[in-house]
């Protein structure tokens, strides 16, 4: 019944957003409603905005393409994978709905993620149809991830609030960088995967508010003009400004997720296709979660 509710919920804040439009969003009154977008009020962003947009951001999040995953790289030459038994022991973690919803949000990243990049080098993939489709994709896989982003939210809050313990976790980075294997006393999620868990709520709910600014660039949003007295245009600079800037995050974490859940614990990845995780490794990466797993007779 609760997982419904959640259901229920997340389609009607999408729905109340489509129906708060009015205005014509497609076709010829587009581009003439934007020329509306006359300066008054205005905080005038538009120099800072293109600075930004002309000077960092693309470097950025080339930085971030190709540091991040080097870093990894060096990771898993330098220390390696921890390699847990899968013979032992195993605890079901992540039933049906969880997995589904984590799919979903999974499949929509695969195609935001590369279509955002074709966006932000449009210049280099020579702008026309290939620009124009990825543009397209990344509204339209914007939906499935808005769809799911609060039933994950709802469905891992409490594993994903912090503790005291979070803080040595990040003192040591949890033992990731030694080739030794530690037994960490993290809960079921450690502050690393707490970290993700925020980023990719707060970091995602952020990019779907901003993108659909853009994506609907001409709708008139008194609404929000009321509530922050920005100007239209000012509202799509500051859209473009938090979509690029929370971009920078979401990505850099999305690929330490992907590194941490398939490369470098051996084997991972299969928890959240099956459901089930390895008691070697719950026992050693999770410890204050296997002690209370193990009192329920879980392990
Ligand atoms: C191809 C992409 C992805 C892969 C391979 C992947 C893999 C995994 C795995 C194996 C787990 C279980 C970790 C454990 O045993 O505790 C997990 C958990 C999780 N995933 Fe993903 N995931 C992907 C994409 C995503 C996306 C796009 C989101 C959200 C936008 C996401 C959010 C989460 C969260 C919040 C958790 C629980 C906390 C954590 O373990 O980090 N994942 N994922």
């Amino acid at each position: 019944m609760k997982k419904v509710i959640y259901m229920f919920i997340a389609t009607l804040a999408l729905a109340s957003v489509a129906l708060a439009t009015e205005s014509q969003i497609w076709g010829e009154m587009r581009i003439p409603n934007i020329l509306g977008y006359g300066q008054e009020e205005t905080l005038k962003l538009g120099a800072l905005f293109t600075l930004l947009q002309s000077k960092y951001f693309a470097w950025i999040f080339l930085a971030v393409l190709i540091g991040v995953p080097s870093v990894f790289f060096l990771h898993y030459k330098l220390v390696g994978p921890k390699v847990f038994p899968h013979s032992h022991k195993k605890h079901y973690a992540f039933n049906l709905f969880h997995r589904t919803v984590h799919q979903i949000a999974a499949v929509s990243f695969l195609v935001l993620i590369p279509t955002g990049f074709i966006i932000v080098f449009g210049d280099f993939f020579g702008g026309g149809t290939l620009v124009r489709m990825a543009k397209n994709l990344h509204g339209i896989f914007t939906i499935p991830f808005a769809i799911v982003v609060i039933p994950m939210a709802l469905m891992w809050l409490k594993e994903a609030l912090f503790n005291l313990e979070d803080v040595k976790w990040f003192m040591i980075l949890g033992g990731y960088l030694s080739k030794e294997k530690q037994v960490i006393n993290a809960t079921q999620f450690n502050a690393g995967q707490k970290m993700w868990y925020w980023v990719a709520i707060l970091g995602g709910i952020t990019m779907i508010l901003s993108g659909a600014i853009m994506f609907f660039l001409d709708f008139k949003m008194e609404m929000l003009h009321n509530l922050t007295g920005l100007s239209q245009i000012d509202l799509l600079r500051v859209a473009a400004i938090l979509h690029n800037v929370m971009g920078f995050a979401v990505v850099a974490l999305f690929i330490t997720h992907v590194y941490m859940s398939m490369f470098a614990i051996k084997g991972a990845v299969h928890s959240i296709i099956t459901g089930y995780v390895e008691e070697e490794e719950v026992k050693y990466l999770h410890n204050a979660w296997y002690k209370k797993l193990k009192e329920k007779g879980k392990f």
